[in-house]
């Protein structure tokens, strides 16, 4: 009971325990709040103190990792996120390294958080469904029929909500360093976050899905995610049709 109560918290993104017992606010005396001390006025002699661009910071761990190894160690070093302090794991990849497909999906959920993978959840177990129907899998030993897998985001956001654009933007360069060293023949931007982050663009995953676009001069697919699919069933229509879409690519790029 206990346990499950303190995951129901954890779930809420309470994260953090400020004092060894709880404090009851009602008993205590309303007390006047202290007039905060004027602030000292900046010194002109002194230079300010230089804001950090979370961006930049990115930018340059990004750029110095010379391989997947430094670029996972990076981002799990990374401290410029909030959501890594409510995390478990940094969930980095999973699947084949050298597969021909490489799949970017938004962010991990809870199974994600907790086994440290991404796509393991139910949203996850329908997309190994959807490639094993077009006879792909994560770690098939033939690169043409593997997977490669990440996220936008290597870090679960409180309660699953929408990655905010702060925190898409400075993990971008990460991606988009894992893509370069990864080296895929193809990118699949999975769902409306992916498709955003990665290709800039504020045109909706409906519209612009089955399209195709590139990312680092790769062509890049964007397609629906399953967990939109799970929500809307009828929509595997058009999931159905991107994935043929995309195994007609794959034959036709040897
Ligand atoms: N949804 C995602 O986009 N990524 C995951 O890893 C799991 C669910």
């Amino acid at each position: 009971m206990a346990l499950a109560c303190l995951e129901w918290q954890a779930d809420l993104g309470v994260d953090e325990a400020i004092c060894d017992s709880p404090i009851d606010r009602y008993m205590l005396e309303a007390t006047p709040p202290k007039v905060a001390a004027a602030a000292a006025p900046p010194n002109p002699a002194l230079p300010l103190p230089e804001a950090v661009d979370p961006v930049q910071e990115a930018m340059a761990a990004a750029s110095a990792a010379p391989d997947l190894a430094a670029l996972e160690a990076a981002l799990a070093g990374f401290a410029h996120c909030d959501l890594r302090q409510g995390a478990r794991n940094c969930v980095f990849a999973d699947g084949q390294p050298g597969a021909r497909v490489m799949i970017v999906g938004e962010a991990p959920g809870r199974e994600e958080d907790l086994r440290g993978k991404p796509f393991v959840g139910e949203a996850g177990q329908l997309l190994d469904r959807m490639f094993a129907a077009i006879g792909m899998q994560r770690s098939h030993p033939d690169p043409g029929r593997a997977l490669y897998i990440t996220n936008i985001l290597p870090w679960r956001p409180p309660q699953n909500r929408d990655p905010s654009m702060a925190e898409r933007a400075m993990f971008r360069p990460f991606v988009l360093r894992h893509i370069e060293l990864a080296a895929p023949d193809i990118v699949v931007l999975m769902g409306r976050i992916s498709a955003a982050t990665l290709l800039e663009t504020g045109d909706g995953i409906t519209r612009i899905r089955g399209q195709w676009r590139e990312v680092l001069g790769r062509p890049a697919l964007p397609m629906l995610h399953p967990a939109y699919l799970l929500r809307n069933p009828a929509a595997k229509r058009e999931a159905w049709a991107d994935l043929l879409e995309l195994q007609a690519r794959i034959k036709a790029t040897p």
